[in-house]
Order: structure tokens, then C-alpha cells, then sequence
């Protein structure tokens, strides 16, 4: 038997029917806040990067699904840099939006923030992820197209797909390079 069947998940997270109706990036706004603990942190009192990054693939995956209503695959994640370092104690925010749509993938842009309660909130990171709809038979599955409201969301629209089509290249450079191809041939 299919394992999702046995725990009740295909019925709850597969929709019998998608609504493609465009949507604007507030639909998949998504903030999660959450205390940092000893399980997050290496024995100096340091968070894990790995801490940090699980938490934007989270508040990611969630942003995506909330915008195609549908369960979602993280396809990739672009580097991440950490500008500060997080402790133990430390209040961390991730905030995730969808910032561009393709067919059946989504590009989330998620930030990090961390906030030593009563001073002042410090950037830590900013991450930008791909995520892809899947149908029941676990196949990419068209998502509903982006509508932007404001500049803002114009401007992560039109630099979301800038990194597109760099990912593209990059991924048909390296295909190329396997298949022993030279550029330009
Ligand atoms: C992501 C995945 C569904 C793509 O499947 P696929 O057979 O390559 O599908 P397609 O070639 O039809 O691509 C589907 C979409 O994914 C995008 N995509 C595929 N690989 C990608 C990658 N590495 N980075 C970014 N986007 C990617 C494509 O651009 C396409 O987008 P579009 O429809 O908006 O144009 C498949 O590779 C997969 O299941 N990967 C494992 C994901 C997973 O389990 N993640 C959790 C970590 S363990």
C-alpha cells in the first residue's frame, strides 16, 4: 500500500481540483519566529547553519504551498550567506514569500532576522529557493500564475527571473560539459 494513503495524507494533501487563478505574492506571505535552543546550537553556543537553513526551507516550503494549495518539493536552494552569527536565546524570524511563478515551479524569497529580545533586529541571511507542485503520481503540476501588487513586488518579480535564467544556463553549461560538448558548439 501507498505509504501517503496509510497516513490519511493524499486524501488531505492532494486537492481533488486546483484553482489556477493568478494570485498575488500576500497569499503565500509566510513568518515564523522561533526562540533559539540548545538543540540548535554547537556546544559554544553557536546556531547551525544547517539550523538556519532548515527553518527557510520550511517557512519556503510553506509560502509555496500556501500559494499553489498543494503539496511542494524543494528543486534547489541558491547559496546562502550568514552575515551575523545567531545564539542560543536569540529570537529568529524567517519571513518567505513566492516571488515569481514559472510553469510548475515557484521561486521563494526568504530573509532572515535575528533579534537579542530588547536590542535591536540584525540581518542574518537571505535565501532564494525553488520549489515545485507535485500531483498525486508525484509530478510537477502547473502552479497559478503570480500577480504583483506593488514596485516591491515587481522588482523581486523581474530579478526572480533573472536568477531563472541564470539557473537555466548554469544547468545547460554543466549538461553540456558532461556530454563533453565546448561552449559555443
Ligand atoms: C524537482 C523535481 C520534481 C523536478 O522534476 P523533473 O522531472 O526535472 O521535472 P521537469 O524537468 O518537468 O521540471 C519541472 C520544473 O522544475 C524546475 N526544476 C527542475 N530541476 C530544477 C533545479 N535543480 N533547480 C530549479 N528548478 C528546477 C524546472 O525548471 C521546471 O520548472 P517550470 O515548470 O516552472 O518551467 C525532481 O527533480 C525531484 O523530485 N527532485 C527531488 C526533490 C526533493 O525530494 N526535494 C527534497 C529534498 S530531499
Amino acid at each position: 500500500m501507498d505509504p501517503y494513503d496509510l497516513i490519511g495524507l493524499r486524501r488531505r494533501a492532494f486537492p481533488a481540483v486546483r484553482d489556477l487563478s493568478p494570485r498575488p505574492p500576500s497569499v503565500s506571505r509566510t513568518v515564523i519566529v522561533i526562540p533559539m535552543e540548545i538543540s540548535h546550537a554547537s556546544i559554544a553556543g553557536f546556531v547551525h547553519g544547517g539550523t538556519i537553513m532548515r527553518l527557510v526551507d520550511t517557512a519556503g516550503g510553506i509560502a509555496a504551498g500556501r500559494h499553489c494549495g498543494g503539496p511542494t518539493v524543494t528543486a534547489s536552494m541558491d547559496e546562502m550567506s550568514f552575515l551575523a552569527s545567531v545564539h542560543i536565546g536569540d529570537l529568529v524570524t524567517v519571513r518567505a514569500q513566492v516571488n515569481d511563478t514559472g510553469r510548475t515551479s515557484m521561486e521563494v524569497g526568504v530573509r532572515v532576522d535575528v533579534e537579542i529580545p530588547g536590542t535591536d533586529t540584525v540581518h542574518v541571511s537571505t535565501a532564494h529557493l525553488v520549489f515545485v507542485a507535485l500531483d498525486e503520481n508525484r509530478r510537477p503540476v502547473p502552479v497559478p500564475p503570480l500577480v504583483p501588487e506593488t514596485d516591491e513586488e515587481r522588482r523581486r518579480q523581474a530579478e526572480a527571473r533573472i536568477r531563472r535564467e541564470q539557473r537555466l544556463l548554469r544547468k545547460e553549461a554543466l549538461r553540456r560539459a558532461r556530454a563533453g560538448e565546448t561552449a559555443g558548439s
